[in-house]
């Protein structure tokens, strides 16, 4: 539920369908194993980050392409469920976004994700750029083309709007696009990958797996929180409800939105899918409390 502070996210970004296969131990290349069980699950960085952002109270309104296909239905129908603002959401010819996804008993995965309906998000309307310059943050993902993320977070500059970037997938960013950004949120591997970009970005939050996060500011504030212990099923979708948590908290200071987005990203790993495990206010609150 919304909270009179929440801000208003715009989330621009992907809309998948995954389909997880879940099985003891993944194949190496070449070999087949068995697997044990198969479930379709609404996801999509974009979508779970949006998701994540209003069951944390934000106002969220999600940018964004969904085919015309049976998938696109119960993916809109999934983000309207979680109290997401559909309403600029795009139908387009043909199918939706996929995921192939392979968990295995420690709970790590592999991904494959066919773009779809999402590499179709190219021009932005006069109504989208319109919803980015009144939302307080935009947050994006490299789900869908680069070029519409750069025209957004350029819009969103010029506009006062934060601009917070989860670059994931890791792909070549046009340096314009770093200049536009206000907070960047990585994993290890990113933060290794962009390490001589994210220097000149103002706030970076980087999570740390089970170790838990840590941010580091424009000055010399510099923070950290520890992992939590839980008993981790699949960390599908964690680092997606980390950011659309911490971006929803973001106005109350980096202590407090690491802390809540840290817990939230935690107790999505204790269940299986990525929007199936994003907690709410009430869970991340709950948690918070018993620690
Ligand atoms: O970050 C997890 C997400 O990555 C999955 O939901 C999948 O759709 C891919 O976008």
């Amino acid at each position: 539920m919304d909270r009179p502070d929440s801000p208003t996210v715009v989330v621009l970004g992907s809309v998948n369908m995954d389909l997880v296969t879940t099985t003891a131990r993944r194949p190496a290349p070449g070999e087949t194993v068995l697997g044990s069980e198969f479930a379709t699950v609404p996801g999509g960085k974009g979508a779970n980050q949006a998701i994540a952002a209003a069951r944390s109270g934000a106002r969220v309104r999600f940018l964004g392409a969904i085919g015309d296909d049976a998938f696109g239905t119960e993916l809109a129908a999934t983000l309207s469920e979680a109290g997401v603002d559909t309403t600029l959401l795009r139908r387009v010819d043909g199918a939706s976004g996929i995921a192939t996804i392979v968990v295995d008993d420690t709970g790590e995965n592999n991904i494959i994700v066919v773009a779809g309906a999402n590499g179709r998000v190219t021009e932005l309307t006069n109504t989208e750029l319109a919803a980015i310059a009144d939302a307080d943050i935009l947050l994006c993902q490299l789900e869908i083309p680069i070029d519409t993320v750069l025209a957004a977070a350029r819009h969103a500059r010029t506009s006062g709007t934060v601009v917070a970037l989860n670059p994931s997938p890791v792909a070549p960013l046009p340096a314009d696009l770093w200049a536009a950004v206000d907070l960047a949120i990585v994993n290890s591997l990113e933060s290794e990958q962009y390490s001589a970009e994210l220097a000149q970005v103002a706030h970076v939050v980087r999570t740390l797996g089970r170790n838990g996060a840590e941010y580091r500011g424009a000055e010399t504030d510099e923070l950290s929180v520890g992992g939590l212990t839980v008993d981790v099923v699949d960390t599908t979708g964690a680092g997606d409800t980390f950011t659309g948590a911490l971006v929803a908290t973001w106005n109350q200071g980096a202590t407090t939105a690491l802390t809540w987005a840290n817990t939230a990203g935690s107790l999505a790993t204790t269940r299986l899918g990525a929007s199936s495990s994003i907690p709410d206010s009430a869970q991340i609150a709950a948690a918070l409390t018993t620690g």
